[in-house]
């Protein structure tokens, strides 16, 4: 939620600000603004994408080698002009960038204007930098000293930036809750709220921790301290991602380009963690804890959205493949329902981003209980990756598309190899299964690779589909995640309404939906429950719902009753997800451009939810 980017060093600024803003903008895109110091403060700001404030500057003075800007996802006050950030003091010679939630802002605003302050905008962050302010001028102290006094009395979350008139050779920046990462260049520094902004300058980069406050000064010093004034070491990390990973490359849309990539980034899940010939799957990220997962009587899986549904396929793996009771929570309801947590119990937490402000949550809350946590998340030295125990990566590469694709099946690809090792070494998988399920596995990117060349077919159908209002999509067993997966894509970036239900369900009160006007998109692959697939889709037709089904190769009977049928390669029940999912992408894909939607930031959301 919300894209912070601040640079202070030798070159021009603006050009660094705004490459910066594109790459940042899938975690918000309603308003966008920038602040440059060149003597004076200037800033702009407007509704709208980055493309806007672009338009807005053409003319005007944006010089200096000291900024900050940001990409707003709005939580308080519309997103309008007067709400976008930066938001400047009341004499406007400091100005901050923000992302995350002020709790208590109310309460803080009420005092200042006891005390005689007036506010531009609805937000949060105005009241926070007008309480820095404050601070500053009535209790004579220095600008670190009033953001780290200003920043004990915020209830919260933060990242955030600063820049002063005042203080022309320095950003302060803080963080809590909310990520910020720090590149340090040669003589210069680079703040945001992930990486890919800083990548083009330099491969060095500090992750600011909890309640850390960082001052950043142009003569190349990087100094930590915490908001209690403790002294902290600055560690660098050595950034691994690719710049080639940031760029369309021809495709017209990120979504689309990460859609394609599966066959690789499953692939690159595996790797160096599945020896099909040799019959070995090892996470090296969880050895340590392995016993943990061995001798666990529950696991409970948390998460959010798409990765919620990568844990309920989880459920059915883990139970399968080592007896071991799964509990699927949304992290969100998990955190505030007072749970039941035990020490031997393992929590995996599956995040894309490793920002999530509810899994994080839930995870901590788990902690503090003595429970075991593993994290299975894609952004390498996220914050739930770090709040873990212990974890494995996703390694998909940096998914841009807020709409999530190829960390759903990288996740995917992640529990499997955990169930596979965990049940292997439990023996709770024969041998000869064991070696059946590793070398399917091995076979899925290519299996991946010819699903995709479905895609034209795909399009037709889209053509076929994309002014209908309703959606249904069915599935059993380890398709039913896959359905309400499909629901969500579709309705995240065509707006048109898709519900996604376990197939026997329907007739429990979904079914007074069907009608003529219906499609019904069911995933008809199941070989335990195929005959009782079948009858679901027969319920469907009496109906005169549309049926599109996705079936295995070679399918006679499905074929015989659906309206339209996508065939995916054959292979083992618990690992159509992996293959499904891909036809399910493309449709919602596809329909989304023909209804001119804005595929990779549709309308509402963020990438990364951090906030709750
Ligand atoms: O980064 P996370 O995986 O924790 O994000 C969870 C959800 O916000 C995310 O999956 C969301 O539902 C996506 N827009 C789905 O496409």
């Amino acid at each position: 939620m919300c894209g912070i980017v601040a640079y202070i060093g030798p070159r021009e600024a603006y050009p660094i600000l705004i490459k910066g803003l594109h790459r940042l903008e899938y975690r918000g895109y309603d308003s966008a603004g920038v602040a440059l110091l060149n003597g004076k403060l200037h800033l702009y700001k407007t509704h709208g994408k980055v493309s806007e404030l672009e338009k807005l500057v053409a003319d005007k003075d944006i010089s200096g080698n000291i900024g900050i800007a940001h990409t707003r996802w709005a939580t308080h006050g519309e997103p309008n002009d007067i709400n976008a950030h930066p938001h400047y003091s009341p004499s406007k010679k400091l100005a901050i960038i923000h992302n995350g939630i002020i709790e208590n802002y109310a309460t803080l605003k009420s005092e200042l204007i006891n005390r005689g302050y007036t506010f531009e905008s609805n937000t949060d962050t105005e009241v926070l930098i007008h309480l820095i302010e404050d601070i500053q001028v009535n209790e004579k102290v220095n600008l670190f000293e009033a953001v780290q006094i200003a920043l004990n009395q915020v209830i919260g979350a933060y990242a955030i930036v600063i820049i002063s008139q005042d203080y022309p050779d320095m950003l302060i920046a803080a963080k809590k809750g909310s990520p910020l990462v720090i590149g340090v260049g040669e003589g210069e520094f680079l703040v945001a709220s992930d990486a890919t902004p800083i990548i083009d300058y330099t491969k060095n980069v500090v992750y600011l921790e909890e309640e850390e406050i960082a001052i950043l000064t142009r003569n190349g010093e990087l100094k930590i301290k915490t908001i209690k004034n403790k002294d902290k070491t600055p560690y660098v990390h050595k950034l691994e991602m690719q710049l080639s990973t940031l760029e369309k490359s021809g495709y017209d849309h990120f979504m689309l380009k990460e859609i394609y990539e599966q066959p690789r980034s499953i692939r690159d899940s595996m790797r160096g963690r599945l020896n099909a010939q040799k019959g070995i799957v090892s996470l090296g990220g969880i050895i340590d804890y392995e016993m943990k997962l061995i001798n666990a009587k529950r696991i409970i899986i948390v998460a959010c959205g798409t990765s919620w549904h990568a844990g309920l396929v989880g459920e059915y793996l883990f139970e399968e493949l080592t007896r071991i009771p799964v509990e699927v929570e949304y992290a969100s309801e998990f955190r505030y329902r007072n749970p039941i947590i035990y020490e031997d119990d393992v929590v995996i937490a599956i995040s894309q981003s490793g920002e999530t402000a509810d899994t994080l949550a839930a995870i901590k809350l788990a902690k503090s209980k003595g429970a075991t946590i593993i994290g299975i998340c894609n952004v390498v030295g996220s914050s739930i990756a770090r709040e873990s125990h212990a974890g494995s990566y996703t390694h998909a590469g940096p998914e841009i598309g807020v709409a999530s694709t190829k960390a759903f099946t990288a996740q995917i690809t992640i529990l499997t190899l955990m169930a596979l090792s965990i049940g292997s070494k439990k023996g709770t998988i024969s041998t000869s299964k064991f070696y059946q399920y590793i070398n399917e596995i091995d076979s899925i990117p290519e299996k991946v690779e010819k699903t995709l060349k479905l895609s034209k077919q795909i399009e037709i159908l889209a053509k076929e589909f994309k002014d209908v209002r309703n959606f249904l999509y069915l599935g059993r067993g380890y398709n039913f995640p896959v359905a309400l997966e499909g629901a969500l894509k579709l309705k995240e970036i065509s707006y048109i309404h898709a519900e996604g239900y376990p197939a026997a369900e329907m007739k429990h009160g979904p079914i007074a939906l069907i009608d003529k006007e219906m499609p019904v998109v069911i995933i008809a692959t199941n070989k335990g429950s195929y005959e009782k697939v079948i009858s679901n889709i027969e319920e469907v037709k009496a109906r005169k719902g549309k049926i599109i089904a996705i079936v295995t190769e070679g399918d006679v009977a499905v074929k015989n009753l659906a309206d339209y049928i996508i065939e995916i390669p054959e292979t083992i029940e618990m690992l159509v997800p992996l293959l499904a999912t891909i036809p399910l992408q493309l449709l919602s894909y596809y329909i989304a451009v023909m209804r001119g939607c804005d595929v990779d930031m549709p309308r509402n959301l963020a990438k990364s939810v951090t906030v709750e």
